[in-house]
């Protein structure tokens, strides 16, 4: 998969796994991780799949309406790119934050429900990914959901129901709201560098 990696400035300190969203590259989130963590590095993925030309992680039939079967397939595909790349540069998956915006956030979810991967994860405008299925126990794992109250995108109504999916598994989700549609702001950065920076 095309990537760039770059190593944690720290032991311990966390390495981000950057996934964009709809038309975007691996190089579009690389601003954040200074922003997130100043001693943080990255996984970053360009998604495998294009629509008109533009880089997604999974096909889509229509606007929020996701190929169940291709959506399955690339969340495999993916794990097992984490899992080599933990191997090769020696970290362990769980070590990987995902920050996932829009498209990459859902991927990002979607890996959260097959799988018991991740101990924190910052999703940027996500939605449901999939409905109908019971979660990983994510007792243990910490959420921070970015949303717009008007995203026209991800409605509001998904973000309550992917938190209370996380919620029901276990996990201990926050929400913080912004007012800018399907914009990624950066009010909404800082409250996830200040969501990392205070462990419960
Ligand atoms: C998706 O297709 O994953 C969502 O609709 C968000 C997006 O437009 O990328």
């Amino acid at each position: 998969m095309i990537h760039l990696f770059e190593p944690a400035k720290q032991p311990g300190a966390p390495i981000f796994l950057l996934l964009h969203g709809t038309g975007g590259t691996e190089q579009d989130l690389i601003g954040l991780v200074s922003l997130l963590h100043p001693e943080a590095g990255y996984l970053s993925v360009r998604g495998e799949v294009t629509e008109n030309g533009m880089p997604r992680f999974f096909k889509r039939l229509a606007e929020g309406v996701f190929d169940e079967a291709d959506l399955a397939l690339r969340t495999e595909r993916l794990i097992t790119f984490l899992e080599e790349m933990s191997e090769t540069h020696g970290f362990a998956v769980d070590q990987l934050i995902p920050v996932g915006y829009s498209n990459g956030a859902n991927i990002a979810a979607n890996m959260m429900f097959e799988k018991r991967l991740f101990e924190q994860a910052i999703l940027l405008h996500p939605m449901v990914p999939r409905r109908g299925l019971t979660l990983p126990d994510s007792s243990q794992v910490r959420v921070f959901i970015g949303a717009g109250t008007n995203d026209p995108i991800c409605p509001a109504s998904e973000t309550e129901e992917l938190t209370q999916l996380f919620e029901q598994a276990g996990a201990d989700v926050d929400v913080t709201w912004s007012h800018h549609g399907h914009q990624l702001v950066m009010p909404t950065i800082e409250a996830a560098a200040q969501w990392l920076a205070v462990k419960k």
